[in-house]
């Protein structure tokens, strides 16, 4: 337990035992000291004594309207009491629904869906897609690039380091990280255009060399979130689309992170000039309940049908209580412009938090798009090198003063609900910015910033994060 957040939350005996049956019992990923929440409302979360904290990952970034908006807590027990689960070999009016007015928010002809429970699970559908429709052996996903932690997704994925290891023949091998991301604040070139030149070339050289050359797909998040909000060029992204097409691979675009809104477009490949193939959603989409999917065009659905085991089922796709959930969230979300907001408030939480990176050195850079915000907080600002320390100890001191962030390695994470008004953004950065003033008259030799599992950064790599 961190002692000065005992003082500032003097903490009861039952959330203390909470805390103590919780580590003894739970296995999972806590961040310390495991403040154990009982109700959230709009944007914030009240844990088990009544204190109050801003939700700023939006749970795990899937409550685009916050917690407990009416008209989804209405919807909620509506369904509670007429539909809640069935055989996924029949279907229902809500999933129906659904999937034409996620279809009607698409470009071009995505307008076919599979849903799926995880977002893991949908990247793993997508995949199938790509294989059947192609034939095609490789899935090239991007270096930094993060798919989910069931096992396909895993492999295509590379975070590298505890999460990968020791899984063996369970990864498989028909994939490749091999395009080079255009990481332009860590990149060996220092100007963009030239960077990007370079990792273009390089991801083309990679898929000639390390691939059997029957590419079915390249996939990629369009931000990649998880991998240090890497928003790459217009010219990058129409690279990798050309280059797709060079090797006749399909494009897949996992927006578990992005859509809906989130970075101020519908979809977060909208801000570039480049229709996927497939598009995987989960996460925002899902309002929080276990609902996501896969969408593609009526052509590649026909290809692949009936092969790789498609079209995917399981137990609890299209359940009508979550895709009820989610088709009134989408509604909301169409109906009350929450894109226009999240691209307005977006350029406020921007520029608040540049303004900050005036006051604290450690601020290395922040990137994102619309309410997707991420501090990188470095110990040198000249060398950039990643400081997880002493994100771990800023966050811990956020949580002081009254707000939930998601920091891995050295990576910061600011995902209000779309919800967020300016005032609260000015009192979020004001809390955030007395959080890094502290955190910064600290030590952080002794912070063990392990606790988010198998994402954190390890101490071994802890230059290279
Ligand atoms: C970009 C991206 N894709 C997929 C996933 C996996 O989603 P899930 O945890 O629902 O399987 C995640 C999870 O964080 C993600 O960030």
């Amino acid at each position: 337990m961190n002692d000065h957040l005992e003082t500032a939350f003097s903490f009861s005996n039952r959330h203390k035992d909470l805390m103590a049956r919780d580590a003894e019992h739970v296995l999972g990923w806590r961040y310390e000291p495991r403040v154990i929440f009982e109700r959230g409302e709009g944007v914030k979360l009240f844990d088990v004594d009544g204190n109050e904290y801003y939700d700023l990952s939006s749970g795990m970034m899937c409550l685009v309207l916050g917690h407990a908006h009416p008209e989804l807590v209405d919807t909620i027990k509506d369904m509670a009491g007429r539909f809640v689960h069935q055989s996924s070999w029949y279907t229902n009016p809500w999933a129906i629904e659904l999937a034409e007015l996620i279809a009607s928010t698409l470009p071009g002809d995505l307008d076919v869906i599979n849903f799926a429970v995880t977002g893991s699970e949908a990247n793993e559908i997508a995949m199938r897609m790509a294989l059947g429709a192609t034939d095609g052996f490789d899935i090239c996903s991007v270096v930094r690039g993060l798919h989910g932690g069931s096992l396909a997704a895993e492999a295509v994925t590379s975070v590298g380091g505890a999460r990968k290891r020791g899984l063996g023949p369970l990864s498989i091998p028909a994939r490749s990280n091999s395009i080079v991301p255009a990481f332009y604040y860590r990149a060996p070139a220092q100007d963009p255009d030239e960077w990007d030149r370079i990792s273009l070339q390089m991801t083309d050289e990679l898929i000639e060399f390390t691939t059997s050359q029957e590419v079915a797909a390249l996939m990629l998040e369009p931000i990649a979130v998880p991998g240090g909000m890497i928003v790459p060029s217009e010219n990058w992204m129409r690279g990798i689309k050309e280059i797709a097409d060079k090797w006749e691979a399909l494009l897949i675009f996992d927006e578990c992170q992005l859509a809906p809104s989130r970075t101020g477009n519908m979809w977060g490949f909208q801000r570039y000039d480049v229709t996927p193939d497939i598009v995987t959603f989960g996460k925002g989409m899902s309002a929080g309940f276990a609902i996501c999917g896969t969408a593609t065009t009526r052509e590649i659905a026909e290809a692949s049908d009936g092969k790789k085991g498609l079209p995917w089922a399981g137990t609890y796709p299209q359940d009508p209580l979550s895709c009820a959930v989610a088709l009134k969230q989408l509604e909301i979300v169409l109906r009350d412009d929450i894109t226009g907001q999240a691209a307005r408030m977006g350029d406020i939480l921007e520029a608040k938090l540049s303004g900050l990176t005036d006051r604290h050195e450690c601020i290395g850079d922040v990137r994102g798009a619309g309410l997707y915000r991420m501090l990188d907080i470095v110990s040198d600002r000249e060398t950039r090198v990643a400081d997880p320390a002493m994100a771990e100890l800023i966050r811990r001191e956020a949580m002081a003063e009254g707000l939930v962030m998601i920091a891995v390695k050295n990576y910061m994470r600011v995902c209000p609900p779309l919800i967020i008004t300016e005032a609260q953004i000015d009192d979020v950065v004001g809390r955030l910015d007395r959080a890094i003033t502290k955190a910064m008259s600290k030590r952080t030799d002794e912070i063990d910033f392990s606790s988010s599992g198998s994402l954190a950064a390890n101490e071994k790599f802890r230059q290279s994060a």
